[in-house]
C-alpha cells in the first residue's frame, strides 16, 4: 500500500485504556520502522490511552461523540483532524463508537480493526464470556479492514489462543490481549509494507506462510 520509504502516516482511535494503542507505538518507534504514529484521537476525554499516547510524544485529540442524530458531525471533525494530519491508515484499537457507512466507505481498505475473536465467531460485545458459553477450545483474535457491517471485512491475521478448562472471562481476556498485542504491529507493519492486498473481499498477503502443525486441545 506504500510503496516509498517515507513512513506510512497512521492515526489510532481508541475509548479507553489503549494498550492495543501502545503495541503498536511501541512497534512503530522501532528504527526504520515503515509505519509511523502520527495522532490519536480518543471519543472519551478521560481514556486512559490519551496519556500513554501524551508520554510517547504523539499528539491527541478528543472528539467527543454525541447522539446518533448527530453521528456526522462527530464524524466531520474526525475526518478534518485526519485529513489536517495527512492521516492514510486509520487503526481502530477499542473504539466503542460505531462509524456511518459514509465515513467507513470513504476510508475502504484504510481502515483496519482489532476484535477478540476469531471472527466471524463471536462477533459484538463481550465475546471471552460467549466464547465460555459455547465451550469452544480455541478463542483468539482478528486483525480486519472495516466494512459496513460491524466486526466483518477482509481478514488480514488472526492467532488462536487455547480455552483451558479453569479460565474466566477474564483469564481468558487476558490471554487473548497478549495475542492481540502480537498480531495487530504485525498487520500494520505488512500493510505499511505495501504487502497487503484486498482480492474479492479476501485479504492478500505478499510473502506469508501458514503454521504447518495442527493445533490440538486437549492435547491427546
Ligand atoms: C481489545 O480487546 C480489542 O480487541 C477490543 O477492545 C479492546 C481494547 O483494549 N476491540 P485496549 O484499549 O487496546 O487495551
Amino acid at each position: 500500500m506504500n510503496g516509498t520509504a517515507s513512513p506510512l502516516r497512521v492515526a489510532i482511535l481508541i475509548s479507553g485504556r489503549g494498550s492495543n494503542m501502545q503495541a503498536l507505538i511501541d512497534d512503530c518507534a522501532r528504527p526504520g520502522s515503515p509505519a509511523r504514529i502520527d495522532l490519536v484521537i480518543s471519543n472519551k476525554p478521560d481514556a486512559a490511552g490519551l496519556a500513554r499516547a501524551g508520554a510517547a510524544g504523539i499528539p491527541t485529540a478528543v472528539v467527543p461523540h454525541r447522539a446518533v442524530a448527530e453521528r456526522a458531525a462527530f464524524e466531520a471533525e474526525i475526518s478534518a483532524k485526519l485529513q489536517a494530519a495527512g492521516i492514510q491508515l486509520i487503526c481502530l484499537a477499542g473504539f466503542m463508537r460505531i462509524l456511518g457507512d459514509e465515513f467507513v466507505d470513504a476510508w475502504r481498505d484504510r481502515m483496519i480493526n482489532i476484535h477478540p475473536s476469531l471472527l466471524p465467531a463471536f462477533k459484538g460485545l463481550d465475546t471471552h464470556a460467549r466464547a465460555l458459553a459455547a465451550g469452544v477450545r480455541f478463542h483468539g483474535c482478528s486483525v480486519h479492514f472495516v466494512r459496513p457491517e460491524m466486526d466483518t471485512g477482509p481478514i488480514i491475521a488472526q492467532a488462536a489462543v487455547p480455552v483451558v478448562a479453569t479460565d474466566t472471562p477474564d483469564s481468558l481476556a487476558a490471554r487473548v490481549l497478549t495475542a492481540e498485542h502480537c498480531i495487530y504491529p504485525l498487520a500494520l507493519r505488512w500493510i505499511a509494507e505495501g504487502r497487503v492486498r484486498v482480492e474479492n473481499e479476501r485479504a492478500v498477503i505478499d510473502g506469508a506462510t501458514a503454521p504447518q502443525q495442527p493445533l490440538i486441545n486437549p492435547q491427546p
